[in-house]
């Protein structure tokens, strides 16, 4: 049995101010769910959400990671780092993927190190609008899931976010019947790379989620929570989306 979860991407918004009400918030709308809850901050945030958060149901997480554990790496941050302050990792957000260059090899040693460590790491994968048109989604998938995954052990540790790129922030999201399929291929896919410790894996799904089109998302059987951005700045929002997660 897979507990659903949902985490919030806040992505580079909210000021410190501004994240520590919003954790708050998001802890006191959403008490007694019945889900697993984290919020991705900004790394700067990271300390005052914890605080913020302290002592709540709701899980702390960072957006990315670098692979090495120290060194002349300016501007990243390493596992070790994070793991002081949260339990949970974004791993090749598409944003990672398209904006900063990140590649499914970056992201196989961005795993491989998280894995390592004492996080727990959400994996991104998902195809582009061209890609999806051209009918090209599962080979995408399949590539981005085996360079991410090949040789590694699969756990309820594990998250991954199917997230087609043409529905993150643009307010089209995945039709429940097109998530379900994606993520039952994603699911297909694990069980053949990892064996049954697949069917411990959540998958969320991610792509403009709202508290309209969560209910029916989250009923899918391979659709065990979400990845929410733009809603989950949103606490009374974001507290809706999570209400319709069940067990
Ligand atoms: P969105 O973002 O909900 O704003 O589409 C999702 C994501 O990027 O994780």
């Amino acid at each position: 049995m897979r507990r659903p979860f949902i985490a919030g991407n806040w992505k580079m918004n909210t000021t410190e101010d501004e994240a520590v009400v919003l954790a708050r918030a998001v802890a006191a709308g959403t008490g007694g769910v019945l889900c697993d809850l984290a919020l991705c901050v900004p790394f700067p945030h990271l300390g005052p959400v914890r605080s913020a958060l302290a002592g709540s149901h709701v899980a702390l997480g960072a957006q990315d990671v670098y692979w090495e554990p120290k060194g002349a790496y300016t501007g990243e941050v390493s596992t070790a780092m994070l793991a002081s302050y949260c339990r949970y990792v974004i791993v090749g957000h598409s944003e990672r993927r398209q904006l900063f260059g990140d590649t499914d090899a970056w992201v196989r040693r961005k795993l491989e190190a998280v894995l390592a460590s004492p996080l727990d790491p959400i994996v991104c994968v998902g195809e582009l609008l061209g890609e999806r048109r051209s009918g090209e989604t599962e080979a995408v998938l399949e590539r981005q899931l085996a360079a991410a995954f090949t040789g590694l052990p699969l756990s309820a540790r594990v998250t991954v976010a199917y997230e087609p790129v043409w529905a993150i922030g643009t307010g089209e999201t995945a039709t429940p019947a097109v998530a379900q399929e994606a993520c039952a291929f994603i699911r297909a896919s694990l069980r053949h790379l990892g064996g049954e410790a697949a069917d411990s894996v959540r998958i969320q799904y991610g792509g403009s989620v709202t508290p309209e089109n969560a209910p029916d998302l989250l009923a899918c059987p391979d659709i065990d929570g979400a990845l929410v951005g733009g809603a989950s700045r949103k606490s009374d929002q974001f507290a809706a989306i999570v209400a319709s997660a069940r067990p």
